[in-house]
């Protein structure tokens, strides 16, 4: 007879204290899944290729998404089944608002789109300056007023956090009250930086990420991280 074989889950990079962690608005939420863990093993691993890096992407955003949208709105309706009248949810309108972070955001457009299909897409072009690590908007396309709306932005490297902070910042100017941010990883220091900048926020914001890695490198890089998720997705231009 064969001895039953015990699977052990090892913790990975990104187990790192105890999450949900709350530090004034803000709220951490890191994912301990082990599909998400396979994953996100691959799409570090420098042999990767940009085919399957952008499908890794793709599915893990999906698994992301399933967390980040567990308050989305709904409202109760009423239906018939074949067999019966029943109630049920929906999504409320308005609809959620996705804000993927030109470039590397529009990786993770697709898997979020898919999980919503009927969420309004707006484009926020950030860039950060690779010596003073600063965040600057090159572009926006995003409605006027955001009162209300129930924002998902997108952007697969926490590193610095300056270019969430400025997103962030960006979209509560418009209205924006209700603000979740789908990162693939996220480095401690950067996750610090956004958790001080809105610690007296008086509206709630949630980041919700695949890992929390060690560290960031002198250059800003996430480490061990993915190296620049842009360049693996489309290729270096
Ligand atoms: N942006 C990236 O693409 N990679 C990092 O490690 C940090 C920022």
């Amino acid at each position: 007879m064969l001895a039953p074989v015990l699977i052990v889950s090892l913790p990975t990079v990104g187990d790192k204290g105890a999450f949900p962690r709350y530090r004034g608005s803000v709220k951490i939420h890191v994912a301990h899944h082990p599909l998400i863990a396979h994953k996100l093993t691959v799409l570090r691993d420098e042999n990767t290729n940009s085919p399957t890096f952008r499908q890794l992407v793709e599915e893990l955003v999906m698994l992301l998404a399933y967390e980040a949208t567990r308050k989305v709105k709904t409202v109760t309706i009423k239906i018939r089944t074949p067999v019966a009248e029943t109630s049920g949810s929906v999504l409320a309108k308005p609809r959620p608002v996705v804000v993927p972070i030109l470039r590397a955001g529009l990786g993770m457009l697709e898997g979020m789109t898919r999980l919503i299909p009927t969420a309004e897409v707006g484009f926020l072009g950030m860039v950060r300056d690779e010596k003073t690590l600063q965040a600057s908007t090159y572009a926006n396309r995003l409605p006027e007023d955001l009162t209300g709306r129930q924002c998902y932005i997108l952007d697969p490297m926490l590193a610095t956090g300056g270019t969430l902070i400025a997103a962030i910042n960006y979209l509560i100017e418009r209205g924006a009250q209700d603000i979740t941010a789908i990162t693939i990883l996220a480095a401690p220091e950067g996750i610090k930086n956004v958790e001080d900048a809105f610690a007296s926020s008086i509206f709630p914001i949630t980041i919700v990420t695949g890992a929390m890695d060690e560290k960031l490198n002198e250059h800003g890089y996430i480490v061990p991280g993915l190296g620049d998720a842009g360049d693996r997705l489309y290729g270096v231009v």
